[in-house]
């Protein structure tokens, strides 16, 4: 059988009325006995240039596929009942994937996100108070301010701009107002640039992960990385000891989530040290800011393309009494709004892969997992899978629309994650991106520039390879 081709970009394309973004076709995996050392370089090529584009044809058509690379077996689920059977009833018997830590662990250390075991536990206990809905509301007021400061000096009649760069900067502002109180904002187009470039070249797997190297031999793909790391890490732990000395002169400060940070704590350990609170203010950057500006980017995108949904939203959030409507009631009031976000989501979810190991055998009907199994979510599969979603390559946001929502099972759409290590900043990334989306579309439209359609590239999250250039257009 014929060998992927992964230069193959489809062209875009409107079929039955509905649009269709370029995506990468899936791979046609061959007779595993035909299957050679070349497939393998292939496929790990593939792997680290774009993780999406090794997913399969029957990880889109089966619940559960096994595969295979240089001898490690692996599954990707995609059934709704297996993911719930294994990522929830028996959670307690995942461990975090080798690959994934040794991406994670130097970018974030200990942060929330890597932690594991009685660790994680102690921490995640320690910050779910900080994401409650009364928290999440008291910050809704400073993403206003944030976005309406913002968006007048990046966003001109006429520009062209990069939307992946711009929903960055507007994501960026508004974790670190919400974290910092803008209090590390001193260089925050460095602070920008020096994530993304950390994520391009350290947020991908190295050949050596793969192949289960010590960690002692150096992982050349990630040294372009480090100084941008060693800047990050640094300019957060001065904003904390800024603050840690402003506290102690009696200066008080507004509830942001380094207060919250500084104020965690338990009887057996006592508040979180400097060093932890480093580690989860970086995570909360790192998870926070990327995620929610690609969702954003890319719903911009699809509709840019598809004239009568953004004509619907416009209408709905022209209606919209900004001043007077409470922001937690802004979901409800935008549905459509809302259900072009979820639809975004699903096409191009903005943290694709959820990877574990098993820790002990399982079985589920007549499948056998053995302890040391890698079991990968891979979202993107999931949420373009044949059987759970009709035309499911198509942008459609009528599927999370009124009452069709309730027919998505809760196991089949899953952008942030599930179980206990569901994504913690889940209500606090729904908020923002309502706001924004509501606050930007009301004001301004964006069109679509490129020569070419923008392509989907995973770096931990999924952006937009050309930076998604666009014409910004001041409405009314
Ligand atoms: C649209 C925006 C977002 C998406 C799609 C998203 C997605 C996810 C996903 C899929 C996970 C699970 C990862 C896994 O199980 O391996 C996760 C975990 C996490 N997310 Fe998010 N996220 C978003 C926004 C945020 C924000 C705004 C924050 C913080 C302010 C955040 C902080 C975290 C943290 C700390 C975890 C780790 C939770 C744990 O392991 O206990 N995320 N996110």
């Amino acid at each position: 059988m014929a060998r992927h081709d992964y230069s193959i970009r489809p062209e875009p394309r409107f079929e039955d009325g509905a649009f269709i973004p370029s995506a990468p076709l899936p791979i046609v995996l061959h007779d595993p006995d035909d299957w050679s050392l070349r497939d393998d370089i292939a496929l790990m090529r593939a792997l680290m240039r774009n993780a999406i584009e090794t997913t399969s044809q029957t990880s889109r058509s089966q619940a559960c596929v096994q595969g295979k690379l240089f001898g490690h077996e692996f599954f990707t689920v995609a059934d709704p009942k297996l993911i719930q059977f294994i990522f929830v009833k028996n959670h307690t018997l995942l461990k975090m994937n080798d690959t994934r830590q040794r991406i994670l662990k130097p970018l974030i250390r200990s942060g929330l996100i890597s932690a594991e075991g009685e660790e994680w536990k102690r921490i995640r206990h320690l910050l779910t108070p900080m994401f409650t809905p009364r928290h999440i509301r008291t910050f809704s007021k400073g993403m206003k301010t944030t976005i309406n400061r913002e968006m007048p000096l990046t966003l001109k009649d006429g520009a062209e701009i990069s939307l992946t760069t711009t929903m960055m900067n507007l994501t960026y502002e508004v974790l670190s107002d919400a974290l910092f109180s803008g209090e590390i904002d001193d260089d925050k187009s460095v602070m920008i640039s020096d994530f993304d470039s950390v994520l391009r070249t350290m947020g991908r797997p190295d050949p050596f992960d793969v192949l289960k190297f010590p960690d002692a031999i150096p992982r050349l793909t990630r040294i372009p990385g480090r100084r941008a790391l060693h800047r990050i890490w640094t300019r957060v732990g001065q904003a904390i000891d800024k603050r840690k000395t402003k506290e102690k002169s009696g200066e008080s400060f507004p509830t942001d989530f380094l207060k919250l940070l500084m104020e965690a704590g338990d009887e057996t350990h006592g508040p979180l040290s400097s060093e932890e609170i480093q580690d989860q203010a970086v995570t909360f950057i790192g998870a926070g800011h990327e995620t929610t500006s690609h969702g954003l980017t890319w719903m911009l995108y699809l509709l840019s393309q598809d004239k009568d949904a953004r004509q619907r939203v416009e209408a709905e959030v022209d209606a919209l009494d900004v001043e007077n409507t409470p922001v937690d009631k802004w979901v409800d009031a935008l549905p459509w709004t809302w259900a072009c976000f979820e639809e975004a989501m699903r096409l191009f979810p903005p943290a694709p892969f959820v990877s574990r190991e098993l820790t002990a055998p399982i079985s589920y009907g007549d499948r056998d997992f053995k302890g040391g199994d890698n079991v990968l979510l891979n979202l993107w599969a999931l949420h373009r899978h044949y059987d759970l979603w009709d035309n499911p390559d198509a942008f459609v946001p009528d599927r999370f629309f009124g009452k069709n929502r309730a027919k998505i099972d809760r196991f089949q759409y899953l952008p942030f994650g599930l179980g206990p290590r569901v994504c913690i900043g889940q209500r606090f990334a729904q908020q923002e991106a309502i706001i924004m989306a509501a606050l930007l579309l009301r004001d301004y439209r964006f069109d679509y520039t490129g020569d070419e359609a923008p392509w989907p590239r995973m770096r931990i999250t999924l952006q937009a390879e050309n930076g998604m250039p666009m014409l910004v257009s001041r409405r009314g």
